[in-house]
């Protein structure tokens, strides 16, 4: 018998989306990057200073593991938690480099941080909990929260206390409903980095609530400049039970396409991880799984491939933050780790620019500096603080100093700043 086709007109589709995608905002940092793509397409030699991934190439060593498991046949599905060897190695890393003590089984291997951290979220929140997200954060997080159903409750810091959450202001706004604290040190898109006497103090506070957990995004953990030192927070006293911790290979050791992420918690979390993760992509490339194994035993802390690219960030934020501070009227807080620099811009917000408009917030700001300099930030708005922007500096030294070259003539062409705030 012949099958017959049904044509369906497209009015006819119910095109409706579920409400859990409808709440979710696309990534702000994702579209400035399109529109300089669009730009430089057209011919303008745009500098994109907005992505968030290092501009080397993943050291030598990592990508011939990668290939060589290519050439040796390690192209099979893995477990779904991730080869053993690679979950033990994750574990010494822990133990020798964070103080921090887990067995293979409370180790979850995932594509990228980014998923560890979604797991994490949806294992462990339902709606009506709030998720307690420190601001300027990292765009996924309010939107991981909205997915899981709860509500993103966001805890506004300021320049002043070099982004970093006050105790107090944590302790103010916790209720019966708060469930997880998303801490994000060296943090994106600050660069700051927590004291360890401050997440004591924090800790303090989190320990009060037995509800209320905490995920520690350390995926930055080795792009840090002395003499600014990372803490983890499970090795915390009384933490360890209470903490999923995230990391990952993307950053420190270039590693972006490789997507290879891994979250550490207690094995009833895990196990909730793991199950969510059976079900959406199993395990993680076994291809990069290798690559990892091979990036960990690089030595502590990644050894001289990693030391070597930290070094070479450390000399470029040195350039941005003097070379910031001579603009008038811009304030910057010096980071302390990741490769990102956050830029407050709102004393010039008011400004009228001819042929342009009115500079009103972080999204005009960034607009006009693609505009008439050519150089592509991330308003501050995305990171949920409109007074500011984010500058990557993942790029080579000279191309930060044309860029701040435009930007600089650029900032001219506005009224003088009003006295900053
Ligand atoms: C703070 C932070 N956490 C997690 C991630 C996710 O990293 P990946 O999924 O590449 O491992 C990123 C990437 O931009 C990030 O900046």
């Amino acid at each position: 018998m012949q099958a017959r086709t049904v044509v369906v007109r497209a009015e006819e589709v119910d095109a409706s989306i579920s409400p859990r995608v409808s709440s979710l905002r696309p990534s702000k940092t994702m579209a400035i990057t399109d529109q300089a793509t669009a730009l430089r397409q057209a011919g303008v030699p745009v500098i994109g200073l907005a992505a968030g991934e290092p501009d080397f190439d993943t050291p030598a060593a990592i990508a011939e593991a990668g290939m060589n498991a290519i050439r040796d046949g390690s192209t099979r599905y893995t477990p779904n938690a991730g080869t053993m060897e690679l979950r033990k190695a994750i574990c010494k890393k822990l133990q020798d480099e964070n103080g921090l003590a887990y067995t293979p089984d409370q180790v979850l291997v995932s594509n990228g941080a980014k998923q560890c951290i979604t797991q994490a979220v949806l294992a462990v929140c339902s709606p009506g909990d709030e998720v307690l997200i420190p601001a300027p954060y990292w765009v996924s997080y309010p939107e991981m929260a909205r997915l899981a159903g709860a509500s993103p409750v966001i805890l506004p810091t300021s320049i002043s206390d070099n982004y970093l959450l006050k105790p107090e202001s944590l302790a103010s706004v916790i209720n019966e409903n708060s469930r997880l604290l998303i801490l994000c040190s060296p943090s994106n898109p600050t660069g700051s980095v927590y004291p360890k006497e401050q997440l004591e103090e924090i800790a303090d506070i989190v320990r009060k609530h037995p509800r209320l957990l905490v995920l520690s995004d350390e995926i930055y953990e080795h792009i840090i400049y002395q003499p600014a030192k990372h803490t983890s927070f499970a090795s915390l006293p009384g933490m360890w039970e209470r903490t999923l911790t995230v990391n990952g290979f993307s950053k420190a050791f270039a590693m972006t396409g490789w997507r290879l992420g891994y979250l550490a918690a207690p094995k009833h979390f895990v196990s909730a991880c793991g199950k969510i993760q059976s079900q959406f992509t199993s395990g993680a490339s076994s291809i990069s799984q290798k690559a990892g194994l091979a990036a960990l035993n690089l030595g502590y802390a990644g050894g001289e491939a990693v030391s070597t690219m930290v070094k070479a960030f450390q000399e470029r934020r040195d350039y941005l933050v003097r070379s910031f501070r001579e603009l008038p009227g811009v304030k910057v807080s010096e980071p302390q780790g990741a490769f990102y620099l956050f830029i407050d811009f709102s004393s010039y917000y008011g400004s009228e620019v001819e042929g342009f408009g009115t500079i009103k917030d972080s999204e005009s700001l960034c607009l006009f500096l693609l505009e008439k300099a050519q150089v592509a930030l991330v308003p501050g708005d995305a990171f949920g603080d409109d007074k500011g922007a984010r500058i990557s500096y993942a790029a080579a030294l000279s191309t930060l100093q044309t860029a701040m070259e435009k930007i600089k003539e650029a900032m001219a062409l506005l009224r003088p700043p009003v006295a900053a705030k």
